[in-house]
């Protein structure tokens, strides 16, 4: 029998009300059922929703700094269960031990990095234009806020939007992943051991269609916080429309790595390697475009392949494996049709390119790191995310075009440029169209003290973590005390 688990509402543990429930299976061996879930609809959101409304008039009273003392206590959980959640996450979504266990780590940070902020969530005081009047802004939390999370950091994305939202005084109401419910569950296990109160944070699982749907078109939802397809983000963000629900999005990328004739070719290598293929290439921040220098292209490609002929594909529970798995059957499919896509188009698979379904990984959805070459912009390839370990090398004459190669997509993530000129360096800062640039680092490894997002239509012009992840959390009001005794008017009273 395999073991059933709940939703987490209002501070108990709930089975979906319609008793329906959704398998998870291992991606690196189907055979593996890690157990069932609830299949949610619009009832246990209603119930959810209504218990964070409740939760929220007497949590936003909660002082902030202790609000912090709460997620300080989380972030020591988190670190006390740090390898049971990330052997639990290796086996629900199949990236390995080494970077679930860093998924984790990036909660633990967040966790820690937030409740300091208890402290801070400093507003401003600024002198009024007129006598005896005082003059202040502060932040004021935004009630209840929808999270709705993708898979591929189960750990990492869903406390980098909860810890901010809970330190500003909101309430949430989490819907995971249907691939990846098992973590969310760990995590809840511990706010709840924690001590954060009934209410304030509630756990609905199921599918975006049921249970997102519902959220987002939720009249007691005062904010969601997405981060998915830009496919779906348009959907979420058109129905916030129509309600007026403050929106942040975090969508796509098609993030590109540069490398000119100049850079430590190795150290270049290295960077391709781990910002193309891991997490499989599961990640938004994911390397897919490699732009070379015509002069060094032919020498770095024989180096990268020569990398890639060795990298061990497998189950990520084995400490050995670089690679594991796809998420689902679907994305393989995806990843799969693109090689056909590419060939079409002129691209030529200079290594991998097929699923790998050698021995034992005949029952998960392996797939070969995959190098296309001569790939030109726009080529769809070269263009539309594809979330697997596809990287497409484009040529370019000189650091002007590796530029507007670069820049020559509709996203605007993660980007990175390997060069050991730093006239060329700061020009990149400046020129390229991203929320985050690297300069001789690969294109993944953000840190949760830095503002996350990016431009055009990789979101809607927020950014998550750093310090700016409160100006999508908390509302600010503007305060105005007039201790003159007198009706006094601005603009009129002092002008001339
Ligand atoms: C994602 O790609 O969905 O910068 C998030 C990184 C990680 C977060 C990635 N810290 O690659």
């Amino acid at each position: 029998m395999s073991e059933v688990f709940k939703n987490y509402i209002d501070g108990k543990w709930l089975p979906a009300q319609a008793g329906q429930v959704i398998e998870n299976r291992n991606p690196a061996n189907r055979n593996d059922l890690v157990g069932l879930f609830p299949a949610s609809d619009q009832g246990d959101v209603d119930t959810a929703v209504a218990a964070a409304k409740k939760a929220f008039a007497s949590w936003r009273l909660v002082p902030a700094p202790k609000r912090g003392e709460l997620l300080y206590r989380v972030g020591e959980l988190l670190k006390t269960h740090k390898e049971e959640i990330a052997r639990i996450m290796t086996r629900e979504m199949g990236k390995v031990l080494k970077e679930t266990r860093g998924d984790v780590q990036e909660g633990i940070d967040t966790a820690f990095y937030v409740a300091g902020e208890g402290r801070r969530l400093f507003g401003e005081t600024t002198p009024s234009e007129l006598p005896d009047k005082f003059a202040m802004s502060v932040r004021a939390p935004v009630g209840v806020c929808a999270l709705i999370t993708p898979w591929n950091f189960p750990m990492a994305i869903p406390t980098w939007k909860m810890f901010p939202a809970l330190i500003c005084g909101n309430t949430v109401v989490l819907k995971p992943a249907e691939d990846t419910p098992y973590t969310a569950v760990k995590l809840f296990e511990i706010l709840q051991r924690a001590g954060v109160p009934p209410g304030v944070v509630n756990l609905v699982q199921g599918r975006g269609e049921e249970v997102g749907v519902a959220l987002v078109r939720h009249p007691d939802v005062h904010l969601v916080s997405f981060t998915g397809s830009a496919v779906v983000g348009r959907e979420v963000a058109a129905a916030c429309g129509q309600s007026l629900k403050r929106v942040a999005l975090e969508l796509g990328g098609k993030n590109a790595q540069i490398v000119m004739e100049d850079a430590d070719l190795g150290l270049a290598v290295e960077g391709a390697l781990w910002g193309a293929f891991g997490t499989t290439g599961q990640r938004c921040t994911a390397t897919s475009r490699l732009i070379l220098h015509h002069d060094i292209k032919t020498e770095f490609i024989d180096r990268l392949v020569a990398r890639i002929e060795k990298i061990k594909i497998g189950d990520g529970l084995d400490e050995s494996v670089e690679i594991g798995p796809l998420i689902n059957q679907a994305a393989r499919d995806k990843v799969q049709s693109y090689m056909e896509i590419g060939r079409r188009e002129g691209a030529r698979v200079l290594i991998g390119g097929s699923a790998y379904d050698i021995g034992a990984c005949a029952n998960g959805f392996f797939f070969e790191p995959t190098i296309l070459d001569r790939v030109t912009p726009n080529m769809r390839v070269a263009q539309e995310e594809i979330f697997g370990p596809v990287l497409s090398v484009i040529e370019v004459p000189d650091f002007d075009a590796a530029i507007a190669v670069l820049n020559g997509t509709r996203y605007g993530l993660s980007s990175s440029i390997y060069t050991a000129d730093v006239n060329r360096a700061f020009r990149a800062m400046r020129d390229i169209e991203a929320g985050i640039t690297y300069i001789n680092g690969p294109t993944i490894g953000a840190e949760v003290h830095l503002p996350f997002g990016g431009v055009k239509d990789t979101g809607n012009g927020h950014r998550e973590a750093g310090t700016t992840v409160y100006d999508i959390f908390s509302e600010w009001k503007s305060i105005y005390v007039d201790y003159s005794g007198r009706l006094q008017k601005a603009q009129i009273d002092n002008a001339e």
